[in-house]
């Protein structure tokens, strides 16, 4: 008999499968201490990586040779390109829901319009395409006007270049797109939306529509919509407390807070025991590049005190920041402060490690026969 690895109690039922294995994930995994890894590869060895690097890692398991890596570029490159009757059909979406709802729709969209069918082939074609889908959904719900798509400026620099956000630096925003978009890219096989995408694809529904349902499942605020509702909870600090504020008055408004029972967001995750090394990251390009800024020094401020505050309460089993406690802060730093657009930014990056991970079960986990449909067991209550 093989060896027991899982054992289901009645106090596991109901918890959101938390901790449950499922199977196995080929491109990262999460460890509590650690972090994350993208393969054997603490993220914090990787962050100066161009993004094609990364993803080639996250696609092939290893780092390419520079001709390898050429190639598989040159590949994407010719890839990345959407339809006029997708970029129009984008351009008609309503502007009235969260701009997730726009991303999840031009997903289906392009899916309606461009998918082949075969995963591996749709898996390169989205990786290539979703910068230019994200790219065309925000700048049609921000009513910009969209610049022209050459992915020979580089995958981000492409995206940054076609977003066109009116009166910033175009040298910060790329740093922190960048850098964004290279801490996003996966983590691990369990979270919802990696999840979801699997789960949706195991019924054979094609990548787009994984896609799409993997980021209605990101789009909640348990999940990715946190950057928007921390960096909101961070201008909210900062409104209350003002520009000269000392880590003891965040202490002491984090207490006020949570004696009312109000929300403290950026901290805590699923997983992670220790500060979220994409946050430890992300606070030392802020500290560098933009440590006056206010939204910054807040941030770094919660970074302080939160975890003193947090600690006080036995049952929270994470009191550090999170991903989410610093990427709005140096976003906005960076120029852009519009929190609306960050999960869709997250959406952008996430959807290159899921692809990956769809590919593997539908294509090559189980000697190439594929997991099956998705089919857990729920014990019948009756109405309650
Ligand atoms: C994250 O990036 O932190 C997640 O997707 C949430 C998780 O790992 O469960």
């Amino acid at each position: 008999m093989s060896e027991i690895i899982f054992g289901v109690t009645q106090e596991h039922l109901e918890t959101g499968l938390r901790g449950y294995p499922v199977g196995y994930c080929t491109t990262s995994f999460v460890d509590p201490q650690k972090g994350l890894f993208y393969m054997d590869q603490p993220i914090s060895d990787l962050v100066d990586l161009e993004p094609l690097e990364i993803i080639y890692l996250l696609y092939h398991g290893a780092k390419g040779t520079s001709d390898e890596q050429k190639a598989f570029s040159e590949d994407l490159k010719k890839r990345a390109q959407l339809s006029d009757e997708t970029y129009q059909t984008i351009k008609t979406l309503p502007k009235k829901g969260h701009p997730m709802k726009l991303f999840s729709s031009a997903l289906l969209t392009c899916g309606m319009l461009e998918c082949t069918g075969d995963y591996k082939e749709d898996c390169l074609n989205l990786i290539a395409k979703v910068p230019l889908i994200a790219a065309a959904t925000i700048s049609h719900h921000a009513g910009w006007e969209l610049a022209p798509s050459d992915p020979n400026r580089g995958y981000i620099e492409n995206f940054t270049e076609m977003l066109a956000v009116p009166d910033v630096s175009k040298e910060d925003l790329l740093r922190v797109f960048k850098l964004f978009n290279k801490l996003h890219y996966d983590h691990g096989g369990g979270n919802l939306s990696a999840f979801v995408g699997k789960s949706v694809a195991s019924s054979l529904e094609d990548l787009y529509g994984a896609m799409a349902a993997s980021m209605c499942a990101l789009e909640g605020p348990r999940h990715g919509k946190a950057n928007q509702d921390c960096l909101e909870f961070t201008k909210k600090m900062l409104e209350q407390l003002g520009e000269d504020a000392t880590s003891e008055d965040v202490e002491k408004l984090l207490r006020e807070k949570l004696a009312r029972k109000e929300l403290v967001f950026g901290f805590g995750h699923a997983v992670l025991r220790v500060e979220d090394p994409r946050a430890s990251i992300q606070y030392e390009v802020a500290k560098k590049h933009y440590g006056d800024h206010p939204l910054v020094k807040m941030a770094l401020l919660l970074r302080e005190a939160g975890p003193k505050v947090l600690k006080e309460n036995p049952k929270i089993s994470n009191p550090y920041p999170n991903v989410d406690a610093i990427s709005g802060a140096l976003l906005s730093a960076a120029g852009f402060n519009l929190p609306q657009y960050y999960t869709v930014l997250f959406g952008m990056s996430r959807i290159v490690g899921i692809s990956i991970q769809v590919l593997y079960e539908r294509d090559i986990a189980r000697s190439g026969k594929g997991v099956p449909i998705y089919r857990p067991k729920y014990f019948f209550k009756g109405k309650v």
